[in-house]
C-alpha cells in the first residue's frame, strides 16, 4: 500500500500543477456494471481517484479518464461494454490526453482481453478484479505510455486492506467480508474471475463498521459472493453468524443487511442470529434458481428441491415477519417443460416477495457451455415470461397484506422523480414513498401505507 500511495502523490502532484496552469480539476467518468461487489469496487477506485485530485463527471465528452467497470455473469453484460467501448475512439481522437481504462471481472477472461487489445486500440490501460488496489500505479504508467498498459492476475493476491473508498450514500454502505466463491455452480463464471473464497479478518470488518457508525451511516450491508461460508478459511470457528452477532453490538449502526447467501450453507445458527439480533433485517435474498432436482443437480447446487422448501419453512418459522428474495435461471441446458414447472411450483410454495429472473445465458469456461440440448431462445423467453407473471401476481399480492399498517422506514434520500416525495425501506427492504422534507434523511420513520404497488410501497408519515 505505501508504493500505491507514492503513485497516488505523483499524480495527485500532476494534477495540481495542471489544476493551477488550467483553473480546472480533471474529471473521471466511471460506468459499473454488475453486482453490488462491482459497484463496491466502483466506490475504491472513486475513494483512490478523490485520494488523486480528480473530480468526478457524468458528462463522458469532458472527463479526462473513463474507466469501465465491467461484468461477465451473462452474455449481455459483456455486450453492452463492447458497444460503449466503441464510440469512444472519436473522443481519443478530440483529445490524445484522455486515458480510457477498462476493469473488473470481464478482463479475468484472456480471450476478452484479446479482443480488446485487437479491436479497441484506443483503451489505454487493462486491468482485472485482483489487483484493483494497484490502480494508481496502472493510472500512472498510462498515462505515460504510448501502448496499452495490462496487468491481470490469474490468482488472488493477498486482501488489500485501507483502500480508500467514497461512498456516495451517506446512509447507507457496503462491507465486503469475503471474496470470491468455491461453489462451481455449473452455469457461473464467478469463481473463475473472483477466484477462491478468502475472509476478511473480524476485527478488520468491525473496525470499518464502527468507522462507519461513527461517520454516520445508519444502514451495512454484509457483502460476499457466499456470504454464509465467511471465515471457514479462516478456520478458527469464525462464522458468519458469529461476526453477524458482533456487528449487531456496534451502537450507531441501525439496520444490518447481507448478501448473498448459498441454500446449501445457511446455517441454523445463521437463521437464529437473524432472528435474534436486533439489528439484523427481516430479509434474506436466497437464490433458488431452479425448481427441478435434476436441474439443480446438473447445476451443482447440491440441495434438492424439497431441501429448498424445507428451509424456507423452517426460516419462516423462526423469523414470521421475513421477507424472502431470490435469484432464478429460465433455460438451463436440458430443462424441459416439466423441470420449469418445478420452478413456477417453488414460486406457488415459498411465495417469494421479489425474484430477480434471469435467461440462462452460455457463459464459456464454464461446465453448462458444454452440455448438450441446449434450450432455444424462444422457448426460455416465453418460459421467462411465465415466470415474471406469476412472481408480479405474488408480489403484488404480498404487498397487499400492508395496506393500513404502520412500518418502520429508514429515510435513505428523495425520489428521482419528484423532490417533494422521500424514498426509503423497510425493515423487509420493500421501497416506500412517502411526502416529507429532507431533513428526514437518514432517520427512522413510521409510515402508514395507503396505496400498494407491485414493486413499492406509498403512504405518509404517522407520529
Ligand atoms: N446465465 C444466467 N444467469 C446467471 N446467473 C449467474 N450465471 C448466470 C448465467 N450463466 C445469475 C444467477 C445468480 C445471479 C447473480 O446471476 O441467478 O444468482
Ligand atoms: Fe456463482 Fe454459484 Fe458462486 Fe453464486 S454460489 S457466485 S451462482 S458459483
Amino acid at each position: 500500500m505505501a508504493r500505491q500511495q507514492q503513485f497516488i502523490d505523483e499524480i495527485k502532484e500532476l494534477n495540481y500543477q495542471r489544476e493551477i496552469m488550467t483553473a480546472k480539476k480533471k474529471l473521471y467518468y466511471l460506468a459499473t456494471f454488475g453486482c453490488q461487489m462491482n459497484e463496491h469496487d466502483s466506490e475504491k477506485l472513486a475513494g483512490m481517484l478523490a485520494e488523486m485530485g480528480y473530480a468526478e463527471t457524468d458528462n463522458m465528452n469532458g472527463s479526462d479518464l473513463i474507466i469501465y467497470n465491467t461484468c461477465c455473469v451473462r452474455e449481455n453484460a459483456e455486450l453492452k461494454v463492447y458497444g460503449h467501448l466503441g464510440p469512444l475512439k472519436h473522443l481519443k481522437k478530440e483529445n490524445p490526453d484522455l486515458v480510457i481504462a477498462v476493469c473488473g471481472c470481464m478482463m479475468q477472461q484472456p480471450e476478452v482481453v484479446e479482443h480488446i487489445k485487437k479491436t479497441y486500440r484506443h483503451v489505454d490501460l487493462i486491468f482485472g478484479t485482483h489487483n484493483l488496489y494497484k490502480f494508481p500505479e496502472l493510472l500512472y504508467n498510462a498515462m505515460g505510455s504510448q501502448s496499452t498498459v495490462i496487468d491481470v492476475w490469474d490468482c488472488e493476491g493477498q486482501i488489500a486492506e485501507n483502500v480508500a473508498i467514497v461512498r456516495k450514500d451517506g446512509v447507507k454502505a457496503w462491507v465486503t467480508v469475503m471474496y470470491g466463491c468455491n461453489n462451481f455452480c455449473s452455469y457461473c463464471i464467478v469463481p473463475y474471475v473472483r477466484g477462491r473464497e478468502r475472509s476478511r479478518t473480524m476485527d478488520n470488518i468491525l473496525e470499518e463498521v464502527r468507522m462507519l457508525g461513527c461517520q454516520g451511516f445508519k444502514e451495512i450491508t454484509l457483502l460476499g459472493q457466499n456470504v454464509n461460508s465467511y471465515g471457514k478459511d479462516i478456520g478458527d470457528g469464525t462464522s458468519f453468524a458469529g461476526l453477524i452477532r458482533e456487528v449487531n453490538k456496534v451502537p450507531e449502526i441501525e439496520r444490518i443487511r447481507f448478501t448473498t447467501s448459498h441454500p446449501k450453507d445457511l446455517s441454523d445458527e445463521l437463521i437464529y442470529a437473524i432472528r435474534d439480533c436486533e439489528k439484523v433485517c427481516e430479509h434474506l435474498h436466497l437464490p433458488f434458481q431452479a425448481g427441478s432436482t435434476r436441474i439443480l443437480k446438473m447445476m451443482n447446487r447440491k440441495y434438492t428441491k424439497e431441501d429448498y422448501i424445507n428451509l424456507a419453512s423452517k426460516i419462516k418459522e423462526n423469523i414470521p415477519d421475513i421477507t424472502l428474495t431470490t435469484d432464478i435461471i429460465v433455460g438451463f441446458p436440458g430443462e424441459t417443460e416439466e423441470d420449469f414447472l418445478d420452478t413456477l411450483d417453488i414460486l406457488e410454495k415459498v411465495r417469494f416477495d421479489n425474484a430477480f429472473t434471469f435467461l440462462y445465458s452460455k457463459r464459456t469456461g464454464t461446465p453448462a457451455a458444454k452440455m448438450e440440448q441446449q434450450v432455444p431462445e424462444e422457448v426460455k423467453k416465453d418460459r421467462f415470461q411465465r415466470l415474471l407473471a406469476t412472481q408480479n401476481r405474488i408480489s403484488k399480492e404480498l404487498n397487499d397484506m400492508f395496506l393500513g399498517k404502520v412500518v418502520e422506514v429508514l429515510v435513505e434520500g428523495v425520489s428521482k422523480t419528484n423532490d417533494e416525495i422521500l424514498t426509503g425501506r423497510t425493515r423487509g427492504n420493500k421501497v416506500v414513498n412517502f411526502k416529507g422534507d429532507s431533513t428526514l434523511i437518514g432517520q427512522l420513520v413510521n409510515v402508514k401505507i395507503d396505496t400498494v404497488k407491485t414493486w413499492s410501497l406509498e403512504g405518509n408519515v404517522v407520529k
